[in-house]
């Protein structure tokens, strides 16, 4: 008898370890969960609530529909500083990959409105250069890869309704953020575009996609 109640005894304490063995690994698992609000209210606090970008001292852009593979390739590009922007670095240098994609994943199923505040004079021109580009001046339709709708497609960017000050900056900035280090990367198939663009040209093209929806 007296081993039996031993053997329960122990039996009792194995399962009781085994029993807060797997309460412990909820409880790891928990504050991934926890994790990925927090990161997330923190990209809002700039990047805005729905994600619709912001203006502030920079402009934020727009993550709201972006493709998850173009925001995970850009989030990789700050970290290993081809794209430089130290808050961005900042942000992204401690994100693991797990977190990269389920952030992406979020930011592509918000849908907000575009928010307004380009000028609209020089729309028509935009409309233009996006659907034929400019052939004397070797710029490509950007409909052709970014699509027809600006919605983009893997790691080419969406650039329906995103904000006009901040694709004003990458449009006549490209080569000194992006493409930094010796690797030629994505931001390399852009450059040449970016470049033969006027800044005019640029502000009628930027006015007309910050629109699309
Ligand atoms: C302190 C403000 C701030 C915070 C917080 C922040 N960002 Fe950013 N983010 C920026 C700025 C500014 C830019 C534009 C950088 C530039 O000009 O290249 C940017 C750019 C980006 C881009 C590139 C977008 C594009 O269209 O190329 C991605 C992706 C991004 N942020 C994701 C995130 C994610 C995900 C988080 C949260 C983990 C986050 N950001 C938090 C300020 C912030
Ligand atoms: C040959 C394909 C191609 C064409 C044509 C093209 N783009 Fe792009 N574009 C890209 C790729 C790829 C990227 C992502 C670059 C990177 O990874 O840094 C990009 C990025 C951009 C960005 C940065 C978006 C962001 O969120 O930071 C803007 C703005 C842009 N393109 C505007 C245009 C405009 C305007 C045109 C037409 C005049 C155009 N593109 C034509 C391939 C193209």
């Amino acid at each position: 008898m007296a081993t039996l109640g031993l053997c329960f005894a122990v039996l009792t304490s194995i399962l009781a370890t085994a029993l807060c063995q797997s309460a412990r690994a909820q409880e790891r698992k928990a504050p991934a969960v926890g994790g990925f609000e927090s990161k997330l209210e923190y990209c809002k606090t700039c990047h805005g609530l729905s994600g619709q970008g912001y203006l502030g001292y920079f402009p934020m852009p727009r993550l709201a529909g972006q493709q998850p593979e173009y925001i995970e390739a850009q989030l990789r590009a700050f970290i290993e500083r081809r794209r430089s922007n130290p808050v961005m670095f900042n942000v992204a240098h401690v994100l693991s990959p797990s977190m990269i994609s389920a952030l992406a994943n979020h930011f592509y199923h918000l849908n907000p409105p575009p928010s307004d505040g380009a000028p609209r004079r020089a729309v028509a021109l935009g409309k233009q250069i996006f659907e034929e580009g400019l052939p004397e001046s070797n710029v490509p339709a950007c409909s052709a890869c970014h699509g027809e709708d600006g919605h983009g497609q893997h790691e080419i960017p969406r650039l329906a309704g995103q904000l006009y000050p901040y694709m004003v900056g990458q449009l006549t900035g490209w080569s000194k953020e992006r493409g930094q280090g010796t690797a030629v990367d994505t931001s390399a198939i852009m450059a040449p575009t970016a470049h033969n663009l006027t800044r005019s040209q640029v502000e009628a093209v930027a006015a007309y996609v910050s629109n699309l929806r």
